[in-house]
């Protein structure tokens, strides 16, 4: 089908089915495009709890549509690609953090959301790459355990002064980041801004110019009076960096950074998943209440 149609079938199914489509930010330009709404992990699961649509498309990975659905239940939340899961996600289970428990009695468990449901049901509350120095500090105790994500911890260690317990997971798209890419691209822009996701490396950090989620990055772009902008984070972003700043240049230092399970979902899968209403993602009652509580915690800390 052409593309143009292929857009015009998608709205009217969307339309007929009472869906709000939402992309996360690194997924391909031709969904972003399409999408209702883009933004990052928080803000994401911010409009999948207020939406009065019946249905959600979420074009993300797994666990971003399964925090759509513990957020409301009420609603049908479909994946159009099943198999995007995040490795990330992957690398804690329940029993790792009972684990982490087990070894640290007290302090409070905060899970980054890129984590499964059943993982969220056993923490005290979640956190984003938006919010995470925020949640942290909101919290009385000095000692806390963070998973899955050792970068985020590593960064959260240092912002929040408190004692991190960190679990050893990590993104392999961010932490393939080296400082030979970031030194050569600061060495061949010498005026550019170098801002970052918390997900890479300390060593890479410690070199920007600023440190935000992804949809912080878009703020930054825009305020900072910058012309030249080294972006340490994935491909996806630079779609609308571009669209929305056309007088600025956006460099990716690397080649390498594409989250191949971002880039799974197409224009034909969206269209497939309105026509079926599959995949659709749920979470058993038991989990999804308790789940439901470290994100309602998280979403409940105050904005600075
Ligand atoms: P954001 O919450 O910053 O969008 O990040 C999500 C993610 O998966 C980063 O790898
Ligand atoms: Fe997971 Fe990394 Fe992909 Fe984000 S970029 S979804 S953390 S693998």
């Amino acid at each position: 089908m052409p593309h143009t149609e292929l857009i015009q079938e998608i709205r009217r199914l969307a339309a007929e089915r009472d869906a709000l489509i939402l992309a996360h930010n690194y997924q391909r330009d031709e969904i972003q495009a399409l999408a209702d709404i883009c933004g990052d992990s928080l803000g994401l699961s911010q409009e999948a709890a207020r939406t009065d649509k019946q249905v959600i498309v979420f074009c993300g990975v797994h666990f971003m549509a399964e925090s759509a659905a513990i957020l409301a239940p009420e609603k049908t939340v479909l994946i159009p690609r099943a198999d995007a899961g995040c490795p990330m996600a992957d690398m804690i289970t329940p029993d790792g953090v009972r684990l982490m428990r087990e070894r640290h009695p007290g302090a409070p468990v905060v899970t980054y959301v890129n984590s499964s449901a059943a993982v969220k049901a056993e923490s005290d509350i979640c956190c984003t790459s938006a919010n995470a120095v925020r949640v942290v500090n909101s919290l009385a105790a000095d000692e806390v355990i963070l998973t899955p994500d050792r970068n985020l911890g590593m960064y959260i260690a240092r912002h929040t002064g408190k004692r991190c317990h960190l679990w050893d997971g990590y993104c392999p798209t961010h932490d393939r980041l080296a400082v030979e890419d970031i030194k050569r691209a600061l060495a061949d822009y010498p005026d550019a801004v170098f801002m970052a996701h918390p997900e890479c490396p300390p060593e890479i950090l410690d070199l920007a110019h600023h440190i935000c989620s992804t949809s912080g990055m878009y703020d930054y772009a825009r305020q900072n009076p910058a012309r030249q902008f080294i972006v340490g984070t994935e491909a996806g972003i630079l779609y609308r960096l571009r669209l929305e700043n056309p007088g600025k240049e956006f460099i990716l230092p690397t080649t390498r950074l594409i989250c191949p399970n971002m880039k799974l979902t197409s224009l034909e899968d969206v269209r497939a998943a309105l026509l079926t209403m599959s995949p659709r993602i749920t979470v058993p009652a038991e989990v999804r209440e308790r789940a439901k509580l470290a994100l309602d915690r998280m979403l409940a800390v105050p904005r600075d």
